[in-house]
């Protein structure tokens, strides 16, 4: 009918300028302060102890590589990881339950995590850091003692990296 018509034009009209609020490219408008939060979330727990936000490569001769920083989230050392990720497999001199810290950048165009690719949930990667005996037992307990929305936050941050 055209008084219905009508009366969605004007509601819509009032609609346009809501969505096209601009935002920085990849992130979704309602996402971006969740991934904030998130990110905060990540250094407050402990995460980034051993996934190190960013390393700087050293001096190369070439300048595209040479002292740039590079967002890799790992600290590219090794660390006993307790028993849920021990594969019992000694390689080098890493004993079966160390592992080097995975980089975290594009971790959210991953499929499968962990040195086995045991699984595709995030979660479940995070939670089989934090067996006893794993350097990452405690900062494991911080995440889980997060509220549920916060660990949302941080699980939005991973998968935007
Ligand atoms: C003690 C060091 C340490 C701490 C602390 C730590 N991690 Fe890790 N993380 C690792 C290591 C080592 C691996 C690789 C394990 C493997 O290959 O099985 C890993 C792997 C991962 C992976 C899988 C990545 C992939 O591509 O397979 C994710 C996701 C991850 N960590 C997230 C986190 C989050 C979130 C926290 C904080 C709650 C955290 N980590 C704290 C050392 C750590």
């Amino acid at each position: 009918m055209p008084g219905d018509l009508r009366g969605n034009r004007s509601t819509r009209s009032f609609e346009i300028p809501k969505l096209s609020v601009s935002s920085e490219p990849g992130f979704a408008p309602s996402h971006a302060p969740s991934i904030q939060d998130g990110q905060s979330l990540f250094v407050q727990v402990g995460c980034a102890t051993c996934h190190t936000p960013s390393l700087t490569t050293g001096l190369a001769s070439s300048a595209a590589l040479s002292q740039k920083q590079v967002n890799l989230f790992s600290d590219l050392a090794v660390h006993h990881m307790g028993s849920q990720l021990a594969d019992g497999v000694t390689q080098g001199s890493a004993g079966p339950d160390e592992f080097r810290t995975a980089p975290l950048w594009g971790v959210g165009q991953r499929i499968f995590f962990l040195h086995d690719g045991r699984t595709s949930d995030l979660l479940q990667a995070i939670l089989a850091h934090g067996s006893q005996n794993s350097e990452a037992e405690r900062v494991v307990d911080m995440f889980q003692s997060l509220s549920k929305s916060q660990k949302q936050d941080l699980l939005n941050f991973l998968r935007s990296l």
